[in-house]
């Protein structure tokens, strides 16, 4: 048995650890051998020191060993997952998921909850009267053979070390540590059984890691250390300087991904879908090359297909399908107030974490884990970067359950909106890419 104050102390002082040294560490978190001031003293001493990336592949072995891992055994079709770092207007799983299904892949895909201003893909989907997110493994596994694809949340059994892991980080001031992020994000999405995995990495203003130079690095050590525990990785870093599409909030959004699957939407989500669909077909080696991705992507979309794949899913998890052929359907908030433009101009920069916030105190998101959202609340950009809009036009709708809550929002989001006398330039959406 090895002391963990030495495997700290020897963190510490900047030494090597071995992979029995980590994995020791995160099993007696589990079993209480190792208390929490312990494994906080080291998440610091990691946060400072750094991780080599086979210390990175210990740790995310062991927080993954540390609970159930599935197999997905009698699903024959390469299964390839996309996970994304986080960002505002985000709604990319939703239309991405049953679009790859649709052309070839099997889609395994365990979501999460909105976390700070960025929203959640589970807290989207269950804006659809009735789906339930929770399956047993053993649905999940079925499910994903019949119909391809299905999303669902984090479970208890799935890498537990993680949960334990990140709420101590959460306050600890030890999230922004490169190896942490890597070896959370990854123990989760091995735990899924996948093949190969898509990484979206987010940069800019709206990100959880803003800087360009932190989310490249961040989006290679993902890579590295991904391909390094036997899982197929490659990585996007996309631009999350402006909100993705226009709509910001559960309801709201999930229209705006049926949108998409109905072969129409704003071409900055139709894009990123495209994008990352066609590595998640390389990846899985369905199709011979990028351009074949590209048009199976563009047919599936066009000829109903993948739209036929999410109603086959929301219907197999308990959904509404009414909700996906009538969006109209979907929840609404009672209320809505518009955000006038203050002066003329063109809408030069929206921004992503003002109204990543502003969506969260309008209803959209929780202040604590243990709040319900508010399916119909949230935002509506009516002036788009690089619209041009007169004094007194309309900027943005805010949703929300009562007048006076929506009225609370109508500073912060005139604020996020810069106008300016130039149309401003075109930014690309993917900006590097990672393999
Ligand atoms: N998302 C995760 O799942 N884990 C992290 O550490 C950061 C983002």
């Amino acid at each position: 048995m090895i002391r963990p104050v030495e495997i700290i102390q020897k963190k510490r002082d900047g030494a090597e650890l071995s992979p029995d040294e980590i994995a020791g560490l995160v099993s007696g978190l589990l079993d209480g051998t190792v208390t929490d001031y312990q494994m906080s003293a080291f998440l610091m001493a990691t946060f400072f020191r750094g991780m080599t990336d086979r210390e990175t592949v210990a740790l995310l072995t062991a927080m993954l060993q540390s609970g159930k891992v599935l197999k997905l055994g009698s699903v024959r079709a390469p299964k390839i997952d996309k996970h994304s770092t986080g960002g505002v207007g985000d709604k990319i799983s939703l239309c991405l998921a049953p679009l790859v299904a649709a052309a070839g892949l099997a889609v395994p895909m365990i979501s999460g909850r909105g976390l700070g201003h960025t929203g959640g893909t589970l807290d989207k989907l269950e804006a659809i009267p009735g789906y339930r997110v929770g399956l047993s493994p053993a649905r999940f596994e079925r499910v994903v053979r019949e119909v391809g694809v299905s999303l669902i949340g984090q479970t208890r059994e799935l890498a537990p070390a993680d949960r334990r892991i990140y709420a101590l980080r959460d306050v600890t001031g030890t999230v922004e540590s490169i190896p942490l992020i890597v070896a959370s994000i990854l123990s989760k999405k091995l735990s899924a059984g996948l093949d190969g995995l898509v990484l979206d990495v987010k940069v800019g203003r709206g990100a959880f890691m803003p800087e360009p130079k932190r989310a490249r690095r961040l989006a290679r050590a993902l890579v590295r250390v991904g391909n390094a525990a036997g899982l197929k990785t490659v990585a996007l870093v996309t631009d999350m300087s402006t909100p993705l599409g226009l709509t910001i909030g559960n309801a709201l959004e999930t229209r705006e991904a049926i949108e998409i699957l109905n072969d129409r939407g704003p071409a900055d989500v139709r894009e990123l879908t495209l994008e990352l669909g066609t590595e998640m077909l390389l990846v899985g080696g369905v199709e011979p090359s990028r351009g074949a991705a590209r048009k199976a992507l563009e047919r599936a979309l066009a000829d109903g297909s993948a739209l036929e794949r999410f109603s086959r899913m929301v219907r197999t998890h308990g959904g509404d399908v009414r909700a996906i052929e009538r969006p109209e359907r979907l929840p609404r908030a009672r209320s809505s107030v518009v955000v006038t433009a203050r002066r003329s101009g063109y809408v030069t920069a929206i921004d992503p974490l003002a109204l990543g916030w502003s969506s969260v105190a309008l209803g959209a998101g929780r202040a604590r884990a243990e709040d319900p959202v508010d399916p119909g609340a949230g935002i509506e950009i009516l002036a788009p970067r690089g619209s041009r809009v007169t004094r007194g036009e309309p900027l943005a709708r805010l949703h929300a359950n009562s007048k006076a809550r929506a009225e609370t929002e109508l500073e912060r989001v005139a604020k996020a909106f810069e106008l300016g006398a130039r149309a401003p330039r075109r930014t690309p959406l993917v900006v590097a890419r990672v393999r």
